[in-house]
Protein backbone atom coordinates (compact mmCIF):
# COMPACT_ATOMS: atom_id res chain seq x y z
CA UNK A 1 0.00 0.00 0.00
CA UNK A 2 1.09 3.33 -0.77
CA UNK A 3 0.28 6.46 2.36
CA UNK A 4 1.00 9.92 1.09
CA UNK A 5 1.16 12.37 3.92
CA UNK A 6 -1.71 15.36 3.87
CA UNK A 7 -1.40 17.39 6.84
CA UNK A 8 -1.05 21.41 5.40
CA UNK A 9 2.14 21.32 7.47
CA UNK A 10 3.84 18.11 5.79
CA UNK A 11 3.18 20.49 2.34
CA UNK A 12 4.64 23.17 3.41
CA UNK A 13 7.51 21.49 4.56
CA UNK A 14 8.13 20.36 1.18
CA UNK A 15 7.57 23.18 -0.90
CA UNK A 16 10.35 24.50 1.53
CA UNK A 17 12.79 21.99 0.57
CA UNK A 18 12.07 22.67 -3.17
CA UNK A 19 12.98 25.88 -2.97
CA UNK A 20 16.96 26.10 -4.08
CA UNK A 21 17.60 28.91 -1.86
CA UNK A 22 17.68 26.47 0.91
CA UNK A 23 21.12 25.48 2.10
CA UNK A 24 22.34 22.11 2.65
CA UNK A 25 21.99 22.37 6.50
CA UNK A 26 18.55 23.58 6.15
CA UNK A 27 17.48 21.31 3.56
CA UNK A 28 18.82 18.14 5.51
CA UNK A 29 17.32 19.80 8.67
CA UNK A 30 13.68 19.90 6.99
CA UNK A 31 14.29 16.32 5.41
CA UNK A 32 14.81 15.07 9.09
CA UNK A 33 11.79 16.37 10.13
CA UNK A 34 10.04 15.18 7.38
CA UNK A 35 10.86 12.13 8.46
CA UNK A 36 9.25 12.25 11.96
CA UNK A 37 6.26 12.95 10.31
CA UNK A 38 6.67 9.54 8.48
CA UNK A 39 7.56 8.28 11.25
CA UNK A 40 4.33 8.77 13.20
CA UNK A 41 2.77 8.15 10.48
CA UNK A 42 3.52 5.02 9.28
CA UNK A 43 4.24 3.54 13.58
CA UNK A 44 0.54 4.57 14.31
CA UNK A 45 -1.26 1.47 15.28
CA UNK A 46 2.07 -0.41 16.11
CA UNK A 47 1.83 -2.63 18.79
CA UNK A 48 3.06 -1.86 22.50
CA UNK A 49 5.00 -3.67 25.07
CA UNK A 50 5.88 -3.60 28.38
CA UNK A 51 8.93 -2.23 29.22
CA UNK A 52 10.68 -2.43 32.65
CA UNK A 53 12.67 0.98 33.16
CA UNK A 54 14.43 2.32 36.60
CA UNK A 55 12.38 5.16 37.80
CA UNK A 56 13.49 7.44 40.90
CA UNK A 57 11.56 5.32 43.41
CA UNK A 58 12.38 1.60 41.98
CA UNK A 59 11.75 0.46 38.79
CA UNK A 60 7.82 -0.29 36.73
CA UNK A 61 6.64 -1.73 34.37
CA UNK A 62 5.57 1.05 30.89
CA UNK A 63 4.47 1.06 27.60
CA UNK A 64 7.16 1.37 24.68
CA UNK A 65 7.36 0.29 20.85
CA UNK A 66 9.91 -2.66 20.87
CA UNK A 67 12.38 -1.10 19.24
CA UNK A 68 14.89 -4.45 19.09
CA UNK A 69 12.66 -5.52 16.93
CA UNK A 70 12.94 -2.75 14.69
CA UNK A 71 15.95 -1.78 12.03
CA UNK A 72 16.37 1.25 10.17
CA UNK A 73 17.96 1.16 6.42
CA UNK A 74 19.19 3.86 4.81
CA UNK A 75 20.45 4.45 1.13
CA UNK A 76 23.63 6.73 1.22
CA UNK A 77 24.02 9.52 0.54
CA UNK A 78 20.64 11.20 0.61
CA UNK A 79 19.03 8.69 3.44
CA UNK A 80 21.37 9.55 5.79
CA UNK A 81 20.09 12.61 7.35
CA UNK A 82 16.48 10.82 7.73
CA UNK A 83 18.44 7.45 9.52
CA UNK A 84 19.67 10.61 11.72
CA UNK A 85 16.22 11.36 12.11
CA UNK A 86 14.93 8.22 12.89
CA UNK A 87 17.15 7.13 15.24
CA UNK A 88 16.56 10.75 17.35
CA UNK A 89 12.72 9.53 17.57
CA UNK A 90 13.76 5.81 18.71
CA UNK A 91 17.38 5.34 19.67
CA UNK A 92 17.31 1.85 20.62
CA UNK A 93 17.45 0.69 16.77
CA UNK A 94 19.97 -0.88 15.10
CA UNK A 95 20.93 0.72 11.68
CA UNK A 96 21.92 -1.01 8.59
CA UNK A 97 23.58 1.11 5.40
CA UNK A 98 23.35 0.32 1.82
CA UNK A 99 24.99 2.74 -1.06
CA UNK A 100 23.85 2.93 -4.15
CA UNK A 101 24.58 5.22 -7.33
CA UNK A 102 22.55 5.75 -9.82
CA UNK A 103 24.41 5.43 -13.14
CA UNK A 104 23.05 9.03 -15.02
CA UNK A 105 23.47 7.27 -18.69
CA UNK A 106 21.71 3.99 -18.18
CA UNK A 107 19.76 5.51 -14.75
CA UNK A 108 20.05 1.93 -13.01
CA UNK A 109 20.93 1.94 -10.01
CA UNK A 110 24.38 -0.04 -8.50
CA UNK A 111 24.53 -1.21 -5.32
CA UNK A 112 28.16 -0.84 -4.32
CA UNK A 113 27.97 -1.30 -0.59
CA UNK A 114 25.85 -3.06 2.16
CA UNK A 115 26.41 -3.63 5.37
CA UNK A 116 22.99 -5.17 7.65
CA UNK A 117 22.78 -6.39 10.83
CA UNK A 118 20.71 -9.93 11.70
CA UNK A 119 17.82 -9.36 9.93
CA UNK A 120 15.96 -12.12 10.35
CA UNK A 121 12.09 -11.79 11.51
CA UNK A 122 12.99 -7.84 12.27
CA UNK A 123 10.52 -5.36 11.00
CA UNK A 124 12.59 -2.90 8.83
CA UNK A 125 11.73 1.15 8.19
CA UNK A 126 13.53 1.66 4.51
CA UNK A 127 14.55 5.30 4.04
CA UNK A 128 16.01 7.39 0.83
CA UNK A 129 13.94 10.61 0.43
CA UNK A 130 13.89 10.25 -3.45
CA UNK A 131 11.84 7.34 -5.60
CA UNK A 132 12.30 8.18 -8.72
CA UNK A 133 12.42 5.23 -11.00
CA UNK A 134 12.09 3.03 -8.48
CA UNK A 135 15.30 1.24 -9.33
CA UNK A 136 16.91 1.86 -6.41
CA UNK A 137 14.10 0.64 -4.25
CA UNK A 138 13.77 -2.52 -6.00
CA UNK A 139 17.18 -3.46 -5.37
CA UNK A 140 17.32 -1.96 -1.87
CA UNK A 141 14.19 -4.62 -1.28
CA UNK A 142 15.47 -7.29 -3.34
CA UNK A 143 18.08 -7.92 -0.72
CA UNK A 144 16.96 -7.32 2.37
CA UNK A 145 13.57 -9.58 1.45
CA UNK A 146 16.76 -12.09 1.16
CA UNK A 147 17.54 -12.03 4.93
CA UNK A 148 14.09 -13.38 6.11
CA UNK A 149 12.25 -9.95 7.60
CA UNK A 150 8.94 -10.30 8.60
CA UNK A 151 7.75 -6.80 7.45
CA UNK A 152 8.82 -3.69 4.97
CA UNK A 153 7.97 -0.71 5.40
CA UNK A 154 9.69 2.13 3.48
CA UNK A 155 9.95 5.81 4.06
CA UNK A 156 10.36 7.79 1.41
CA UNK A 157 9.96 12.12 0.73
CA UNK A 158 9.38 12.27 -2.91
CA UNK A 159 8.08 9.75 -5.35
CA UNK A 160 7.48 9.90 -9.37
CA UNK A 161 3.69 8.10 -9.85
CA UNK A 162 5.88 5.56 -12.42
CA UNK A 163 8.45 4.47 -9.94
CA UNK A 164 5.68 4.09 -6.86
CA UNK A 165 4.00 1.81 -9.42
CA UNK A 166 6.72 -0.55 -10.17
CA UNK A 167 7.60 -0.80 -6.53
CA UNK A 168 4.26 -1.52 -4.96
CA UNK A 169 3.27 -3.90 -8.08
CA UNK A 170 6.71 -5.55 -7.56
CA UNK A 171 6.43 -5.96 -3.93
CA UNK A 172 2.62 -5.49 -2.94
CA UNK A 173 3.53 -7.02 0.58
CA UNK A 174 5.87 -3.56 1.58
CA UNK A 175 4.48 -0.90 2.97
CA UNK A 176 5.40 2.77 1.19
CA UNK A 177 5.11 6.08 3.30
CA UNK A 178 5.67 9.03 1.36
CA UNK A 179 5.36 13.06 2.08
CA UNK A 180 4.71 13.87 -1.76
CA UNK A 181 3.78 11.87 -4.55
CA UNK A 182 5.04 14.04 -7.88
CA UNK A 183 3.55 14.60 -11.30
CA UNK A 184 6.61 12.62 -13.40
CA UNK A 185 10.35 12.01 -14.49
CA UNK A 186 11.36 14.37 -16.83
CA UNK A 187 14.03 12.39 -20.02
CA UNK A 188 17.15 11.93 -17.51
CA UNK A 189 14.46 10.11 -14.29
CA UNK A 190 14.73 12.95 -12.60
CA UNK A 191 11.08 13.54 -10.85
CA UNK A 192 9.11 16.79 -11.83
CA UNK A 193 8.98 19.14 -10.24
CA UNK A 194 11.08 17.30 -7.55
CA UNK A 195 13.71 19.09 -5.73
CA UNK A 196 16.70 18.28 -8.08
CA UNK A 197 19.33 15.70 -6.38
CA UNK A 198 19.28 15.02 -2.59
CA UNK A 199 22.40 13.91 -1.76
CA UNK A 200 23.72 16.81 -3.93
CA UNK A 201 21.45 19.47 -2.36
CA UNK A 202 22.02 17.51 1.28
CA UNK A 203 26.04 17.68 1.05
CA UNK A 204 26.98 20.57 -0.93
CA UNK A 205 28.60 18.40 -3.92
CA UNK A 206 28.80 20.96 -7.19
CA UNK A 207 29.69 18.69 -10.52
C1 LIG B 1 18.99 9.07 -5.34
C2 LIG B 1 18.04 8.68 -4.26
C3 LIG B 1 17.74 7.24 -4.56
C4 LIG B 1 17.84 7.22 -6.08
C5 LIG B 1 16.45 7.21 -6.64
O1 LIG B 1 20.29 8.66 -5.07
O2 LIG B 1 18.56 8.90 -2.97
O3 LIG B 1 18.66 6.35 -3.96
O4 LIG B 1 18.49 8.41 -6.49
O5 LIG B 1 16.49 7.00 -8.01
P1 LIG B 1 15.79 5.74 -8.69
O6 LIG B 1 14.45 5.61 -8.06
O7 LIG B 1 15.72 6.14 -10.13
O8 LIG B 1 16.66 4.55 -8.47
P2 LIG B 1 21.53 9.09 -5.99
O9 LIG B 1 21.88 8.02 -6.98
O10 LIG B 1 21.26 10.46 -6.56
O11 LIG B 1 22.72 9.07 -4.98
P3 LIG B 1 23.08 10.10 -3.81
O12 LIG B 1 22.12 9.86 -2.68
O13 LIG B 1 24.47 9.70 -3.46
O14 LIG B 1 22.99 11.48 -4.38
N1 LIG C 1 17.67 11.24 -7.42
C1 LIG C 1 17.41 12.46 -6.89
O1 LIG C 1 18.08 12.88 -5.94
N2 LIG C 1 16.44 13.20 -7.44
C2 LIG C 1 15.69 12.77 -8.47
O2 LIG C 1 14.79 13.51 -8.93
C3 LIG C 1 15.96 11.51 -9.00
C4 LIG C 1 16.94 10.76 -8.45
Amino acid sequence: MIYELSNPVTKTLVTYLRDERRDAISFRHTVAELTKQLVYEALKNFPLVEKNISLWNGSGNFKSIDEKNIIVVTVLRAGMPMLDSVMELLPGVQAGFLAMKRDETTHKSVLYYDRLPECKDKIILLVDPMLATGGSMIDALKLIKSKGVSRIITLNIIGSPEGLDLVSSTYPDVDIYITQIDERLNDDKYIVPGLGDAGDRSYNTVD
